[in-house]
């Protein structure tokens, strides 16, 4: 039986166990989205970990929407995450820097150009964010051209070759929790009479055009992505076709040969009997990590296609908890 604490070899990387941290957002980026040098002690301090998934960066000027998130596309951005990347790896951990666009989860006060939010119509999630005035209204974005959607898969590229400069193992795709990806997939976010609207072929277009062109430019055994199916974070509601769109995105994604799947546990709630969970977020390494009988109708066409690499229920658990002490 596989134990949690077994080695496993996720893409390019070999772990000495399958703990992992969850990607959390810490705001303590200089103002040009520089991370600093409390960054480096932070994760530092964690890498004992193995896997440390880094808070989300992002890809461009318009992807930021928390304050002081860093970004992963100047050459400042580099030299602060080689800084941070160093320090991990002298801990003997590995780095994975997460991409995420948040779309129309923005705040102009919380982003140095205070420009509109862009999304991909120009439909406000209806939900408050945290600014430095207290909790406000998220304000009704702009909707991105054809051309806007095509610079964008280009930044997530470009970003994930910054993040391998800079000495990261690898990147995830944030394609969950409510951000820009996932805005494409929901009717509710995405009105577009053009090839990233209407059916789902087309909602998950700009998902799969990323994940191409991120493991096109530096592998897929560096690329991991993270999907949320069935979350209304940040106002989403997948509607009636999401079993579909996720049928015809994963399967799409294991082509790709990707370093792993990303799930966490607040969309797999709705999907997973009860025995299966333990309650943490999960990572499907390119598998179920639950045996497919457990599993939910709506996952069992496609997620096989993407081959077991561990037994067991538990290839790896992913945790945003302090669980540094949990061996002893
Ligand atoms: C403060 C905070 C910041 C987070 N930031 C991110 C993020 O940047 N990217 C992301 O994918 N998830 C983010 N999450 C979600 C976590 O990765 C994780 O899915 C969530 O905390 C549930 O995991 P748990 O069951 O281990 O607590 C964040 C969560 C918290 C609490």
């Amino acid at each position: 039986m596989t134990s949690i604490w077994d080695p496993i070899r996720i893409g390019n990387m070999a772990l000495e166990h399958r703990f992992a941290m969850a990607p959390m957002t810490r705001s303590r980026a200089g103002a040009d989205g520089t991370p600093s040098p409390l960054a480096a002690e932070y994760y530092a301090q964690r890498a004992s970990l193995g896997l440390l998934i880094t808070e989300g960066a992002q890809p461009s000027d318009d992807g930021q929407g928390y304050l002081n998130t860093p970004g992963i596309y100047t050459d400042a951005h580099v030299a602060g995450w080689r800084r941070l990347a160093q320090a991990v790896h002298t801990g003997g951990g590995h780095l994975v820097i997460q991409l995420m666009h948040v779309g129309r989860m923005s705040h102009p006060d919380n982003t140095p150009h205070h420009r509109q939010p862009v999304a991909p119509s120009a439909i406000a999630p209806g939900v408050k964010m945290f600014t430095a005035r207290g909790m406000l209204d998220i304000p009704e974005p702009r909707a991105l051209s054809v051309g806007e959607i095509e610079a964008t898969v280009h930044d997530f590229a470009h970003a994930a070759r910054q993040a391998i400069a800079a000495g990261a193992d690898g990147v995830e795709i944030h394609a969950a929790n409510g951000y820009l990806i996932q805005q494409f997939f929901a009717p509710n976010a995405n009105v577009r009479g053009d090839r990233y609207g209407g059916p789902t072929q087309n909602r998950t277009r700009f998902a799969f055009e990323v994940a191409r062109a991120v493991s096109d430019a530096i592998g897929p055994e560096r690329t991991g992505i993270r999907i949320s199916p069935g979350s209304t974070l940040g106002g989403i509601d997948e509607g009636p076709e999401a079993r579909a769109l996720y049928r015809r995105l994963v399967p799409a994604l294991a082509e790709l040969g990707l370093a792993y799947l990303h799930v966490p546990m607040v969309a797999m709630k709705s999907c997973l009997a009860r025995s299966a969970g333990c309650g943490r977020t999960r990572c499907w390494l390119r598998a179920p990590i639950a045996p497919s009988s457990l599993l939910p109708p709506m996952w069992r066409p496609g997620l096989p296609t993407w081959p077991r690499l561990g037994a067991g229920r538990s290839p790896i658990r992913i945790s945003s908890s302090d669980i540094g002490q949990a061996r002893r």
